[in-house]
């Protein structure tokens, strides 16, 4: 074959390079997957390479109105920016402001509602512009701060927005600050809203950019003083929607069904479907190739491609990978592909109508992620992804009158079905103490206020006026929430805060620290149980696989061998290297106090002792304080021990109501260590007595 002709290297539109192969003029195509960039520079001059950028730039919706949208923010101090996902605004307008000049007085900052987002764009951003990912161009989330002392653009997660507010009040070092994705409405977003709203009174030299993709700008623009609206026309072509003509019992069924249906019958181009969460994704993933394996070659190639947040960086790019001629992609993503990120191709999207969303229970003061139906303007959005390139069809799993009759016409915003206890420690420690008169945008409940009040008041993070304490001060230093950074703290009582950061940050990865494959499932389980020898609890077995991987060199074979995930443990390190460095801002010591187990479950028991239980002669638990019936989940060590009492991270609602990462107290030490919160009396009674109504002994 003869070489590349590399010199004939052009860009097009979408996310690849296509070499031409001279003589013969077949066209090869590579995907420039975020990495495969920066590793095919090599082959070619980079100034190649950046003037296909430079080209590929000015295709999208928003380069026509490049000078006109600098004039505006030259006259504005605030400007609300609406355009369809997909236009630019994200990976533009910020390039447009550092061209502009505005990177001489300052930063330009971009907020994004997601971790994924601010890490994606920014590489693209980097690429974009030549420059070196964490140099100028760099990312920030939280215990991952990608950035350097040249960085100008800084792409960041809306919640580390809101915590480097805690240490530069003014945001001295920005000139610009776009809050992005506004219309998502994560809880971080409305409260940066009310404080920059506020800042820009101070700094009339900031420009604030508000930027969203759907069309409820009007609300935003009221909200900071009838600030002009900049409309980016979109490209849009037209989207056929499809509506079923019954209810669907099982949606992801009806969704495999669906993606075969369009896959034999309907012309070529890419599927897009939205499914609630990793499990779901996984069980459509395992199904689909179960079901095309029985065809074999009397089909197209069909190729799945999963997109969640917690997916290995290397495999998400993989979605954005071209197609080959003649193959179908089908791509299984959560909300995430709704609005932040763009997959070109994609012709069909399968809607089932349903998405995971956080709701609180203030009076209990208990979280959970359910299932729920979409609003109306969340399946017009995920419609919408099927017409970016060309025509498309949308296939909704629901009937036209389920549309009408049981979606909002809006997302309700995250800050009114959460719980607040960390944002209002924020707030506090901004000195914001009239909280429930705070301009929001939209008022979170007052309930649920004074629920985050009431649990920091019981952290000791605020004392009997509602005034910040000492402990709450160095609370409000850890990215964590209330309850874990008080664990922290509570640990240079106990002198063991070398264990209590390692169980905090190997909590703070999640549940992916084991792992366990469907053939080998008996040797994971084995594996597992030894790091809980003695029924010492989750959050010791935890701290034993931390310290074990510590002790053999933090040796990848050694996770291999234990059923570990060495990237979560990774994760955990970084983390537990940065709890670590503000252990020393707070002047707690790291001293190590391995052989007390008692002095480490008190420790633990001092961040979260209001998810207490005890257990029921049935086998089920009664939460303590505001009675609740929950269980020990299966993957707990102590799911077969059952001790008398335990302390809990947190609760999932699955089948039941489970509690997840237990350990066993004594119920002596709630009344030790809370007694403003627990009397005698709580943990000596019969739980009996404090049933709800509805649930007698009977049913024990
Ligand atoms: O923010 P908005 O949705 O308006 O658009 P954007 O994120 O700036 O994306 C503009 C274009 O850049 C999209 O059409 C994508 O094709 C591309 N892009 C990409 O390839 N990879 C990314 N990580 C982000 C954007
Ligand atoms: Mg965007």
């Amino acid at each position: 074959m003869e070489p590349l002709d590399f010199k004939s290297v052009f860009c097009n539109t979408s996310n690849c390079i296509s070499f031409k192969i001279s003589p013969k003029h077949s066209i090869y195509k590579l995907a420039i997957c975020h990495q495969v960039i920066v590793d095919i520079r090599f082959l070619f001059d980079v100034s190649e390479v950046e003037t296909c950028r430079s080209e590929e730039r000015k295709t999208l919706p928003i380069y026509p109105y490049r000078d006109e949208l600098l004039q505006a923010v030259n006259e504005y101090q605030v400007l609300v920016i609406v355009g369809e996902t997909g236009s630019g605004k994200t990976t533009q307008i910020p390039q447009y402001l550092h061209e502009a000049g505005y990177t001489k007085q300052g930063k330009i900052g971009c907020t994004q509602p997601r971790r994924v987002a601010a890490m994606s764009v920014a590489a693209r951003v980097s690429q974009e512009m030549g420059v070196k990912l964490g140099h100028e161009v760099g990312y920030s989330i939280r215990f991952e701060d990608c950035t350097s002392e040249k960085t100008i653009l800084k792409y960041m997660t809306d919640g580390m927005l809101l915590r480097e507010i805690l240490s530069e009040p003014n945001l001295e070092s920005y000139s610009v600050l776009m809050v992005d994705e506004a219309h998502e409405r994560t809880l971080s977003t409305d409260i940066l809203f009310g404080l920059l709203k506020d800042l820009i009174k101070f700094r009339s030299d900031l420009k604030l950019l508000i930027s969203s993709a759907t069309l409820d700008a009007e609300k935003f623009s009221d909200y900071f003083g009838s600030a002009p609206i900049f409309k980016i026309p979109g490209r849009r072509y037209p989207v056929e929607i499809h509506y079923t003509k019954a209810p669907e019992a099982d949606y992801i069924d009806a969704a495999i069904v669906t993606v075969l249906q369009i896959h034999v019958t309907q012309s070529p181009g890419d599927i897009l479907v939205f499914l609630t969460g990793q499990e779901e994704i996984e069980t459509a993933d395992e199904i689909l190739k179960h079901r095309t394996r029985g065809l074999g070659s009397k089909i197209a190639e069909l190729i799945i491609c999963p997109i969640y947040a917690n997916l290995p960086t290397e495999l998400q790019a993989k979605i954005f990978e071209p197609t080959p001629e003649g193959a179908r992609k089908v791509v299984l993503a959560t909300n995430i592909a709704e609005t932040s990120l763009t997959i070109d191709g994609i012709k069909y999207v399968i809607d089932p109508g349903f998405s995971k969303v956080k709701s609180y229970n203030p009076r209990t003061g208990m979280e959970s992620l359910l299932v729920h139906p979409i609003s109306k303007a969340s399946a017009m959005q995920r419609a919408g992804r099927s017409g970016r390139t060309g025509p498309g069809k949308c296939f909704r799993l629901y009937t036209l009158h389920n549309y009408h009759k049981d979606m909002d016409d809006n997302t309700v915003p995250e800050i009114q079905r959460t719980n607040l206890a960390n944002v209002v420690l924020i707030l506090k420690s901004l000195g914001i103490d009239d909280l429930v008169n705070f301009d929001f945008i939209d008022p979170p409940p007052e309930e649920a206020l004074l629920k985050a009040l009431e649990l920091l008041f019981a952290l000791s993070a605020l004392n009997k006026l509602g005034e910040l304490t000492k402990v709450g001060r160095r609370m409000a230093e850890f990215p964590l929430d209330p309850m874990l950074s008080k664990m922290i703290v509570a640990s240079d009582k106990y002198k063991c805060s070398d264990e209590i950061i390692t169980i905090a940050a190997m909590l703070s990865v999640g549940n992916s620290i084991f792992y366990r494959p469907k053939d080998k499932q008996v040797h994971a389980d084995n594996a597992r149980m030894n790091f809980h020898l003695g029924n010492v609890g989750d959050h010791i077995a935890l701290l034993r696989v931390y310290n074990s991987w510590r002790e053999c060199n933090y040796s990848t074979q050694w996770c291999y061998e234990n059923y570990i995930q060495v990237r979560s443990m990774k994760r955990a390190r970084d983390i537990r290297d940065q709890l670590e460095g503000l252990l020393e801002r707070v002047e707690i010591e790291v001293t190590s106090n391995l052989n007390d187990l008692d002095a480490i479950k008190k420790a633990i028991t001092s961040g979260f002792f209001p998810h207490s239980a005890k257990l029921q002669k049935n086998g089920s638990y009664w939460t303590v304080k505001h009675p609740q019936r929950v269980h020990i989940h299966p993957s707990s060590g102590l799911a077969q021990v059952l001790p008398r009492w335990v302390v809990y991270h947190e609760l999932v609602l699955t089948t039941k109501e489970y509690m997840r990462q237990v350990t066993e107290l004594k119920p002596e030490w709630l009344v030790e260590i809370a007694p403003h919160y627990y009397q005698l009396k709580d943990v000596e009674d019969p739980i009996s007595k404090k049933m709800p109504r509805g649930e007698g002994r009977a049913k024990e």
